[in-house]
C-alpha cells in the first residue's frame, strides 16, 4: 500500500470511502523492517496501521516469512540451523509484539510451495527443514494469542498439485494442534488465467472443512493485450466471481484487492488490473465485486466521485 500520505489525495480519499481493511503491501516485509540484524523499523507500517485504525478499518499483516524482500545481511550470512532458527523466532517476535491489539491478522507464512506441490527451496526451508512452518505459526501465536494466522498463496483455488499440497499441510497441522487460523487465496488473475466460481467454491469449501478460515487476499485481474469494455466487463465477471464465491462461503471473512487503484498497482497501470481506475474512478469491477459481496452499492457512488 503506497503512497498513502503521497501527493495523489484521491488515494486516501478512494481507500476511505470504499473499503474497511487494509494490508501493507511491502512495509512489514523483512526487508524494511529489520534491515540490519536486530535492528527493526517500524516506522512505515505504523503509519500505515495508525491511519487504518484511525480511520475504523483492520489490519492483515502481511507478511512475516517469505523467501523475498529478505535484507542482504540475512542472505548472504551462513547459519546454522540453530541460529537461523533463533533470527526467525525474534523478528517474529519483536514484530507480532510491535502491532499486538493493532494487526488482527497475520500472513504467518507467505507462498511455501512450488507449483508442482513441493515445498519451495529458500532459505528457510533448505537450513531450518520444513519445521520453519509450525515453528514460525507457534512463535506469532505465543506474541500474540488473539492474532489470526495465516498461510497465504496463490494457484491454490483450483483441484491441483498446490491445492492437494496445501490441504495437506493445512490438515497436517490441524491434527497437530499448530495455531494456523485461515489460508490466504492471493488471486493474481488475468483475463486468461482464472478458476471457475466452481473450482473457487470447491478449494474455499475444502478448506472450511478442515476447520479453517478463509480470504481472497491479493485479487486483481491483469487486462494486458485488451482494452474496451469487453476487457473490463470480463474483468468484471472475473471480480465478480471471487466475490460470490466469497460471500457463498460462511467460512471467507475478507476480501481484498492487491492495490487501491491502477494508479498504484504493482503490475503497473497499463495492466489495468484493478477495479479503481488510474484516475480513481470505479470500474464494472466495483460494482461486480459489491454485487458478488452483497454489499450496498452506495460505497460505489461515493468512491467514484472521490469524495470520502
Ligand atoms: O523501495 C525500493 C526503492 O527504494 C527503489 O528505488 C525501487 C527501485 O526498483 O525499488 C523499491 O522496492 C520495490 C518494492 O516493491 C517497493 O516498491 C522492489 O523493487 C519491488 O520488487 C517490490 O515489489 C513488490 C513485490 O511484492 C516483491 O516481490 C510489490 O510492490 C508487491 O506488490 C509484491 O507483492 C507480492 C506479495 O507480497 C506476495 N504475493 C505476490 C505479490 C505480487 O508479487
Amino acid at each position: 500500500m503506497p503512497d498513502l500520505q503521497g501527493d495523489d489525495p484521491r488515494y486516501a480519499e478512494t481507500l476511505d470511502a470504499n473499503f474497511d481493511g487494509v494490508t501493507p503491501e511491502n512495509e512489514m516485509k523483512w526487508d524494511t523492517v529489520e534491515p540490519q540484524q536486530g535492528v527493526f523499523n517500524f516506522g512505515p507500517a505504523d503509519t500505515i496501521v495508525n491511519y487504518a485504525l484511525q480511520h475504523g478499518m483492520s489490519v492483515h499483516g502481511h507478511n512475516l516469512v517469505w523467501n523475498q524482500q529478505l535484507p542482504t545481511w540475512l542472505t548472504s550470512g551462513t547459519w546454522s540451523k540453530d541460529q537461523l532458527e533463533q533470527i526467525l523466532q525474534q523478528h517474529i517476535e519483536a514484530e507480532v509484539t510491535h502491532f499486538r491489539g493493532r494487526v488482527e491478522e497475520w500472513d504467518v507464512i507467505n507462498e511455501p510451495f512450488n507449483n508442482d506441490g513441493t515445498l519451495q527451496s529458500n532459505i528457510w526451508s533448505n537450513v531450518i527443514g520444513p519445521d520453519y512452518i509450525p515453528l514460525a505459526l507457534e512463535w506469532a501465536h505465543d506474541a500474540d494469542p488473539t492474532a489470526k494466522l495465516f498461510i497465504n498463496d496463490y494457484n491454490i483455488d483450483w483441484a491441483g498439485p498446490k491445492e492437494e499440497a496445501m490441504l495437506a499441510l493445512a490438515a497436517q497441522l490441524k491434527s497437530e494442534g499448530v495455531p494456523l487460523d485461515g489460508i490466504g487465496m492471493e488471486e493474481h488473475l488475468s483475463l486468461n488465467w482464472a478458476p471457475s466460481l466452481a473450482q473457487l467454491e470447491q478449494a474455499m469449501q475444502s478448506y472450511a472443512a478442515l476447520g479453517l478460515d478463509v480470504e481472497v487476499t491479493e485479487a486483481d485481474v491483469d487486462t494486458t493485450g485488451y482494452s474496451g469494455a469487453a476487457a473490463q466487463s470480463q474483468q468484471a465477471e472475473i471480480f465478480g466471481r471471487l466475490a460470490t464465491a466469497c460471500r457463498a462461503e460462511s467460512a471467507c471473512i475478507r476480501f481484498s484487492v492487491w492495490g487501491v487503484s491502477d494508479a498504484v498497482s504493482w503490475l503497473g497501470s497499463a495492466a489495468a488490473a484493478l477495479p479503481f481506475d488510474q484516475n480513481y474512478q470505479a470500474k464494472p469491477a466495483w460494482a461486480a465485486i459489491l454485487a458478488g459481496l452483497d454489499e450496498p452499492q452506495s460505497a460505489l457512488q461515493e468512491g467514484s466521485t472521490g469524495e470520502p
